[in-house]
């Protein structure tokens, strides 16, 4: 009984030697799918086009002061308009793969009822030309461009928007039925609550724990209840969610009850309730390290024969990772790693074969990983081709995945994150996470370093040394 524990070895004093890697090619298991990921607000632009309604993130963007640069959604990297073209890029560098996300308010405007015929065929055409190219699609349905009707009726914060979510889904299923990899509910279900409801630095902007939690649970519900329409459906492919995990490491001495606390926050609010259908009880109350609220909060959103929803059996769990954090023992979060140009990013690739193990021992019900997320923002926001800190980045990255994978773990799939230099939220066009240079002024691609780097990797199946 009782929730896992995280395992905290990443505190340097309880380690061992580091691990090195091999001088030779680490080899990915056979049939193992190397691509790039983005999504859809932050590269697609033509916000209005073809019959689209207005996102939160649309909203949010135009309000003073939310992006740090005044970037908004249009036109981001103008994917909406040059996909063909980005689809080429991808052939070009030979990737197996390729993650984007569909634009909720593109299907459904209003968030519900009508379907906009031109939304749908966007993606239809999108899938078809992947398919065509051998890129196998990797297919996310919410990246947080919630339909603002919708938040006017109270967001995630509102039961209602789970079961939208659930219908808008099965229109999606419908219409890419056929498509053969992996589907991905939910993007990050952390992020949104936390920072779109809690610090209210992103979209929609709210400052309030108790809409915070409820954010919480209703898109696990409402991911819960897409997976139910997906086995309706009859769709090909295989299902899952997209969780943004992050090793939380004692950060001081004394802090070691802090640390387990927090790592119920970052990681076992959502594991727990996806895969074994309970919430922990320790990531919420007033203790260091919890979500400072009465645990009242998410008792009063989950109701009877939620949580069976919830933890529908899943095919495949999608990881994401950046990095990790140290805490003390008030709970705050210490570094304990170099941050990359992302000041909440400690970068520390043995975190990934971490995450990877953990879920996999702490979790028997499991299935099997995808890394749909993993990368690094160029170290100056002037951006340039050379980018040797991503290239190293992806190199010890992707060989902590290969000896995950050697150890014996299930993990069939990695996406760098991202294809394309984007719209980074708060951060605007400022930072840039792209393989591949957009110069937005011109929107011309060029393959940074790193890209042509992940070429070779790709091609040979193999991290060089
Ligand atoms: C996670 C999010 O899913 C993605 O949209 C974002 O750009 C990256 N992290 C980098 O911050």
């Amino acid at each position: 009984g009782g929730p896992p524990t995280a395992p905290l070895t990443g505190d340097p004093a309880q380690q061992g030697e580091t691990w090195r890697p091999p001088a030779t090619p680490m080899r990915f298991p056979d049939g193992f799918v190397l691509g790039a990921a983005t999504s859809a607000f932050q590269v697609e632009g033509s916000t209005t086009a073809d019959g689209r309604g207005p996102s939160i993130w649309d909203t949010f963007a135009a309000e003073p002061g939310r992006i740090r640069d005044g970037a908004t959604g249009d036109p981001a990297a103008d994917h909406y308009r040059r996909w063909e073209q980005d689809v080429d890029l991808m052939a070009d560098l030979g990737l197996a793969g390729y993650r984007f996300s569909v634009a909720w308010p593109r299907v459904q405007p209003t968030g519900s009822g009508a379907v906009n015929r031109a939304g749908v065929d966007f993606y239809r055409r999108l899938v078809d030309r992947l398919l065509e190219r051998g890129i196998e699609p990797a297919v996310t349905l919410y990246h947080w461009d919630l339909p603002q009707p919708l938040q006017d009726r109270g967001g995630w914060a509102s039961r209602d928007t789970a079961s939208r979510f659930a219908d808008y889904a099965a229109v999606v299923f419908d219409a890419l039925r056929d498509m053969p990899g992996p589907w991905l509910t939910v993007n990050e279900p952390k992020t949104t609550a936390y920072v779109g409801y809690g610090s209210g630095y992103h979209a929609p902007g709210v400052r309030d724990v108790g809409q915070m939690v409820a954010a919480v649970h209703h898109q696990l519900l409402g991911h819960g209840m897409a997976v139910q329409a997906f086995r309706a459906s009859g769709a090909s492919g295989r299902v899952g969610i997209a969780l943004n995990l992050q090793p939380v490491y004692v950060g001081e001495p004394g802090a070691e009850d802090a640390a387990v606390r927090a790592d119920a926050v970052e990681n076992r609010l959502f594991l727990d309730p996806v895969l074994t259908g309970t919430y922990p009880d320790d990531a919420i109350g007033e203790e260091a390290g919890q979500i400072r609220a009465d645990p009242s909060v998410l008792d009063d959103v989950v109701l009877d024969g939620d949580l069976d929803v919830v933890s529908e059996p899943l095919d495949v769990l999608a990881v994401q990772y950046y990095g990790v954090t140290g805490v003390d023992r008030s709970g705050q979060y210490v570094e304990m790693y170099p941050t990359s140009d992302a000041p909440w990013q400690q970068v520390h690739p043995e975190g990934m074969y971490e995450t990877l193990v953990r879920v996999r021992d702490d979790y028997p019900t499991a299935p099997a990983l995808v890394v749909t997320e993993n990368g690094i923002p160029d170290p100056t926001s002037e951006g340039g081709t050379d980018d040797p800190e991503r290239l190293e980045f992806l190199r010890a990255h992707l060989q902590q995945v290969v000896r995950a994978a050697q150890d014996g773990v299930d993990v069939q799939a990695y996406y760098a994150w991202s294809l394309l230099d984007n719209f980074e939220w708060a951060e605007g066009l400022d930072q840039r996470w792209g393989l591949v240079h957009v110069d937005f002024a011109t929107q011309e691609r060029t393959p940074k370093a790193s890209a042509r780097w992940y070429a070779d990797v790709v091609a040979a199946h193999a991290v060089p040394p």
